[in-house]
């Protein structure tokens, strides 16, 4: 039972699968930033999970550090917020088995990541169609109460209810069932060519390029040729949909106004530039900052790991108790 005084857990985490994009930040991460006054938030990166689509250790590696330094800079701060990664708790793993023997391959089946993998004609992995139950033990493991996701996360999390209240049904009251928390508006945001902004479809405009880069990226964002004067439709366009998630809802008033008014192309983007660069110009030289000073990162994470631990042992214990496996301790 949780006192009253006790703050509500909330756990997240991204895969490190290619550099972040403001898609991530928007959808995901700048809630978690968000969320560390009220809740104790859990963050981590999920590098068991990267495993289903990186084979290349290296590049594993990297990706994991930029995703520490990513965390940081965007304002995740480790006196608040237990900052870790997911294979320093390999409790998750034997977490995982014991859901594995709960759940059935028809209810795996129906997850969207491993549909569309097999609707592509791939041959999903048997880690890519367990996914969801490693998300799972990710989520209830330390008790999670809220899990801040993009939308398109909301499957998963109803499926580790699913396992939370079958485990519940079968072996006893373990878990807390847990409540997806979905970033502004829900929505989904655009990528350069109109479709979602996504690390697999190479249209994205990463979180910490350089201000050259951004300024470049914005550039090349899909629009249609009506010309200045011509009024354009701001529900129809990757820069209003950009600018809207980034601005106040007045300024995203006025730019809706100025599209109707027939705004140049040219001109919508620079303002656009502005309004993104702005609010990411610090948490870059954060970054910055950050990557020179990699045994500091390293201290944050030990420590992180340390806290995350410590409640995962205790309960990996008593959930060997639960299904029958003996204790000798
Ligand atoms: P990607 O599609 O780029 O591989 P991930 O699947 O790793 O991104 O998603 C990491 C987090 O960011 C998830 O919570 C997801 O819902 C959110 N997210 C990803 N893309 C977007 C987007 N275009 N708009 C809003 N949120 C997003
Ligand atoms: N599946 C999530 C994604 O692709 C990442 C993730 C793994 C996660 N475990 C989690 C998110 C636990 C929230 C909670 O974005």
């Amino acid at each position: 039972m949780k006192t009253s005084t006790e703050k509500k857990k909330a756990l997240s985490g991204v895969k490190p699968t290619g550099r972040v994009h403001i898609g991530n930040y928007f959808g995901a991460m700048r809630q978690f930033v968000e969320m560390q006054e009220e809740f104790q938030m859990h963050v981590f990166v999920v590098d068991y999970h990267a495993m289903t689509t990186v084979q290349d250790a290296e590049k594993l590696r990297d990706e994991v550090s930029n995703l520490i330094l990513d965390y940081l800079a965007i304002g995740l701060d480790p006196e608040k917020t237990i900052l870790f990664k997911q294979s320093d708790i390999p409790e998750l793993t034997e977490l995982t088995w014991m859901f594995n023997c709960l759940v059935t391959v028809p209810w795996l089946e129906r997850a969207h990541a491993f549909k569309d993998r097999t609707a592509k004609g791939i041959e999903a992995s048997v880690g890519l169609f367990d996914y969801p139950v490693l998300m799972a033990a990710d989520i209830l493991l330390p008790g999670t109460d809220v899990v801040p996701v993009g939308k398109d996360q909301i499957q998963h999390i109803e499926m580790a209810r699913d396992i939370a209240g079958r485990f519940n049904h079968l072996l006893g009251e373990h878990f807390v069932l847990p409540e997806a928390v979905v970033g502004k508006e829900g929505s989904i945001l655009k990528g350069l060519d109109g479709r979602k902004m996504s690390k697999s479809y190479n249209n994205t405009i990463p979180l910490f390029d350089t201000e050259k880069k951004l300024q470049k990226g914005i550039n090349k964002i899909k629009t249609n040729l009506l010309e200045p004067g011509e009024a354009k439709d701001p529900d129809d366009s990757v820069v209003f949909d950009i600018y809207k998630a980034f601005s106040t809802p007045e300024q995203a008033a006025q730019m809706r106004q100025n599209f109707l008014d027939g705004i140049a192309w040219g001109e919508a983007k620079k303002e656009l530039f502005t309004l993104v660069n702005g609010q990411l110009s610090d948490s870059r030289e954060k970054y910055l900052e950050l990557m020179a000073n990699p045994a500091h990162v390293e201290d944050i994470l030990q420590a992180g790991a340390a806290k995350a631990r410590a409640r995962a042992g205790a309960m990996i214990s008593d959930l060997r108790n639960a299904v029958g496996l003996v204790n000798f301790k």
